[in-house]
């Protein structure tokens, strides 16, 4: 059973993660964080930075993954997860950016690009703690409802539900890649700790079905059930159908 914590807001919930990641570093100074973006998270990455400097943290030896990327934007497009990770987590934290990681999303070589994700964060020894937002639609990373609750590392089609939630990133929804290389809950679920992060009411259903219902391919976050240390850390609004 997972543990929910209601926190009054984003910046409470923010200090509290960056709390347990700076600790984290403490103990290891090349401990693994699994990054997830979308806006849920970028509270906690402003707490972490302002911790890390508040305490002068040695961040140079952290490695990271990304949960995901869209697959065919240019190199170099803001909005791409590489971008999105460079702008709001590596540069913020002064992370090291050779060992941060993304998936791969360049159509060539896509074959080989889930593989060699899960290959790397082998290599690495697995994901210490892994950051998670959740989509309207329960997915986790970009795994959509009907994704195995065994995936790996591998390219899925984007819904329309989530194409027009992140359509606003992007100057129309006709720009919203189609298609998106994401860890699979499988790998998602090899990290040794969950800290799922959810605000707002919009997300309460998800919430409800992830913490409380049946563990299904068809509510992807309902995975967590299946790990034995996950942290909840939600608002009032989101925890409102708990
Ligand atoms: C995005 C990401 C997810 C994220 C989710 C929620 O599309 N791929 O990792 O958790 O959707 O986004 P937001 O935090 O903006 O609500």
């Amino acid at each position: 059973m997972a543990e929910v914590v209601i926190v009054r807001d984003q910046e409470e919930a923010g200090a509290l993660v960056a709390g347990a990641i700076v600790d984290l570093i403490t103990r290891k100074p090349d401990a693994v964080l699994g990054l997830a973006t979308g806006s849920t998270p970028l509270a906690t990455y402003r707490a972490l930075a302002n911790r890390i400097a508040a305490d002068g943290v040695d961040v140079r030896g952290v490695r990271g993954f990304a949960l995901d990327e869209y697959v065919g934007l240019p190199a170099g497009h803001p909005e791409s997860y590489r971008a999105v990770i460079t702008r709001e987590v590596v540069e913020p934290l002064g992370l090291t950016p050779e060992l941060i990681r993304v998936p791969n999303g360049d159509p060539d070589g896509i074959e080989h690009a889930g593989a060699d994700y899960e290959a790397a964060i082998t290599a690495a020894g697995g994901v210490d703690i892994q950051i998670l937002g959740i989509g309207r639609t329960g997915h986790i990373g970009f795994n959509e409802p009907g994704s195995s609750l065994a995936s790996l590392t591998r390219v899925k089609t984007l819904t329309e539900p989530t194409r027009i939630d992140n359509a606003r990133f992007f100057d129309s929804i006709d720009q919203v890649p189609m298609h998106c290389m994401t860890q699979g809950i499988g790998t998602i679920l090899r990290a040794r700790h969950l800290t799922l992060l959810a605000f707002g009411e919009a997300k309460a259903d998800a919430i409800a079905a992830a913490v409380e219902g049946p563990v299904s391919a068809n509510q992807p976050g309902s995975a967590i059930q299946l790990h034995p240390h996950t942290t909840v850390l939600v608002d009032e609004a989101a925890a409102s159908k708990l």
